[in-house]
């Protein structure tokens, strides 16, 4: 039997997801590493947590299903964009990473579009400065901690790192290099004109790489660090939302795919470069070579639902502890007693700013029509609702943009409720389909793997062959109908607060 790898650096923890060489999935082991959020609007984390995350990730899988580690054949790596590790020229690590959902890059967002100017940043990065980007998280830095600017030698991901500390090699993948800011999108290529209107060096720009190419072997240090087996090939790998692409089939024209993660994600395939109008709808280099995707990104989806559970539904937390159940099931239950529409209460998911469509790192989360009648599951309904009119922006630039499928792939662990996946489709008009499998990102990584190492063709080749839809909910006309009329009004919320949240941002931040 052999076995490949996927490695999953997210921001709540690193899943290593096992697969046979026959693409079947045999299992996973995670591991949670700290998230810190030392201001308001500020998110980071440790690479040193990420890295020894991994290694417990690592160690459980292969005793988890006692696995012989000369028959892991390749390992793939998939990871949160953006999020900026910089190491200096020992290869250390010079201060937490400043993350995607990070909105304390306004400033320099605006320095970016003045220095490099809107249409040359959209013509070669085919992307506007937004907040979670790396870029201005350089900038940020050179003008916010000289000193720790001046150390770094390197700018890698968090993906990038894990595969350094894995095989002593310091590389920048292609699809992830794509969410930086510094690549010429179309050509694959570091944008040289964009480092030096930022007067920034293209020393501290590593190697690209590409997905499914090997490029390197797992070190003898961290062979022993993990239980892997010395020189194990690693392929690249791929951004997180480029090998849930590949993780559930989104590698042919039509084919689009929500994720409902800490971050909610609509992405849809892309044959040629179409950078879409509007600014807030990325476009990246896929995991599969020569491809594209573009996407809308709600920053708090399945955070939301978090911030939910853990401020307010410690009820659900210790009654799932007895039932032995996943609190998730219990606020899903309860919002399913909550009437469409969540008797007219609405919200804002935007607890940690918003990138798609209106890409604003002051706006923030609100209940709006909260009123006498309302019950606690009108709360937890209104955040599945208001999640599902933050994707419908989303949705309409993709139409827009030239998307006509009348269905959609879901994955993430909000796809596990039936409820959310109906409201998804009463709210986009949409059918909304599950797969076989919903491990997304890890199962992208292991085929990347399975590709660079010879046991597939190419990545469509290998997740057509092992992934099937197994549901599919279509609208409820009802619902759609009472949706369709509480979309406007949704819509009009952000326009009607902006200035508060210009004058909230001033004092709090
Ligand atoms: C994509 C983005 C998020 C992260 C989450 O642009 O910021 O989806 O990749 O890990």
């Amino acid at each position: 039997m052999g076995y490949l790898l996927g490695l999953d650096i997210g921001t709540s923890g690193v899943k290593a997801l096992l697969i046979s060489d026959q693409g079947q999935v045999i299992g996973s082991a995670s591991q949670e590493y700290p998230f810190y959020s030392p201001r308001p609007g500020w998110t980071e984390q440790d690479p040193e947590d990420m890295w020894q995350g991994t290694i417990t990730a690592l160690q459980k899988v292969i005793e988890k299903f006692q696995v012989d580690p000369k028959e892991i054949k390749g390992i793939g790596l998939s990871g949160q964009m953006h999020s900026s590790v910089f190491l200096d020229n020992t290869g250390s690590v010079i201060r937490p990473a400043i993350l995607w959902n990070d909105s304390r890059t306004t400033k320099q967002c605006q320095e970016i579009e003045q220095l490099v100017g809107k249409e040359l940043l959209l013509e070669e990065a085919c992307n506007p400065a937004l907040e979670g980007f790396t870029a201005p998280k350089v900038l940020w830095l050179r003008e916010n901690e000289p000193e720790n600017f001046e150390r770094v030698r390197w700018l890698v991901l968090p993906k990038d790192y894990i595969r350094y500390r894995l095989t002593g090699e310091i590389q920048m993948e292609i699809s992830d290099a794509a969410g930086t800011l510094f690549l010429n999108v179309r050509e694959g290529r570091w944008s040289k004109v964009i480092m030096e209107k930022l007067d920034l060096p293209m020393e501290i720009l590593p190697p690209l790489v590409k997905s499914s190419q090997i490029v390197g072997g797992v070190s003898q240090a961290a062979a022993e660090a993990t239980g892997l087996l010395a020189g194990t090939p690693v392929v690249g790998g791929g951004a997180d939302n480029a090998c849930g692409a590949v993780g559930s089939g989104i590698v042919q024209p039509g084919r689009a795919m929500m994720s409902l993660g800490t971050s909610g994600v609509m992405l849809a395939h892309l044959e040629e470069p179409n950078l879409p109008s509007g600014g807030t709808i990325h476009m990246f280099n896929h995991a599969v070579d020569e491809r594209y995707y573009m996407m809308g990104v709600i920053l708090s989806a399945g955070l939301s639902y978090r911030w939910f559970r853990d401020q307010l539904g410690q009820m659900e937390q210790v009654m799932a502890e007895q039932l032995n159940t996943d609190p998730y099931v219990l606020l899903s239950d309860e919002a399913a007693l909550s009437p469409v529409g969540s008797q007219g209460l609405l919200f804002l998911p935007y607890l940690t700013g918003e990138r798609t469509p209106h890409g604003d790192g002051n706006a923030r989360a609100c209940f709006f029509g909260l009123n006498a009648s309302n019950t606690r599951n009108d709360l937890i309904r209104s955040i599945l609702e208001g999640i599902g009119f933050a994707f419908r922006d989303s949705l309409e630039l993709l139409q827009q943009a030239g998307w006509q499928g009348n269905s959609i792939r879901c994955i993430g662990g909000g796809a596990k409720s039936k409820l959310w996946r109906e409201i998804l489709a009463s709210i986009l008009g949409l059918q909304v389909q599950t797969l076989n499998t919903d491990e997304g990102p890890g199962l992208g990584a292991a085929l990347l793997a399975g590709v660079g190492t010879g046991t597939f063709k190419d990545p469509s080749e290998a997740s057509d062959a092992i992934l099937s839809v197994t549901s599919t909910i279509d609208p409820n006309p009802g619902w759609s109908k009472v949706y369709a009329e509480l979309y406007p009004i949704y819509r009009s919320l952000y326009p009607a607060l902006k200035p508060a949240y210009d004058n909230l941002a001033k004092i709090t931040v």
